[in-house]
């Protein structure tokens, strides 16, 4: 299985989430969030926080990927990179892990504070698409 993902993709997800996250719509938390992801055909996309009033309703940068990715012709999730607003690496929240999990590559690997992670690593035992093919 290939797990090797070369610095260079690394750097380029650095700049594309970095990139997004400033175009941010954090005006509630101020807490603006980039994410970029390398798919399995080369391609890199990316997605920003956006905010609401109802505070609730926030969408995650993730979200937005996620709604990047499938709105472009869907794909798998081969390296993820998430950002803060001072550019640094950011943990996925727990729900966006699902979010990601959902369109993983078999060999996904994410960037985090603790260095290179695989899914299984930040979303262990997780439920997934996969539960449900297998009902009465
Ligand atoms: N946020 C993300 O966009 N992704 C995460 O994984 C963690 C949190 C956003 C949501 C909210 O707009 C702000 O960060 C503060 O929680």
């Amino acid at each position: 299985m290939r797990t090797e993902i070369d610095d260079v993709v690394w750097e380029s997800l650095r700049g594309a989430a970095t990139d997004a996250m400033r175009n941010a719509y954090a005006p509630y938390s101020k807490y603006p969030v980039g994410a970029a992801a390398l798919l399995d055909d080369g391609r890199i996309i990316s997605g920003c926080n956006v905010e609401n009033a109802s505070y609730g309703l926030t969408l995650c940068a993730e979200c937005t990927l996620v709604g990047a990715l499938h709105m472009g012709g869907g794909g798998r999730i081969r390296a993820f990179y998430c950002v803060d607003g001072a550019g640094a690496v950011l943990m996925p929240c727990g729900r966006c892990r699902q979010l990601l999990y959902e369109f993983r590559s078999p060999e996904m690997v994410l960037m985090t504070s603790l260095g290179i992670k695989t899914m299984d690593q930040i979303l262990p035992d997780a439920f997934g698409p996969e539960n449900l093919e297998n009902q009465q």
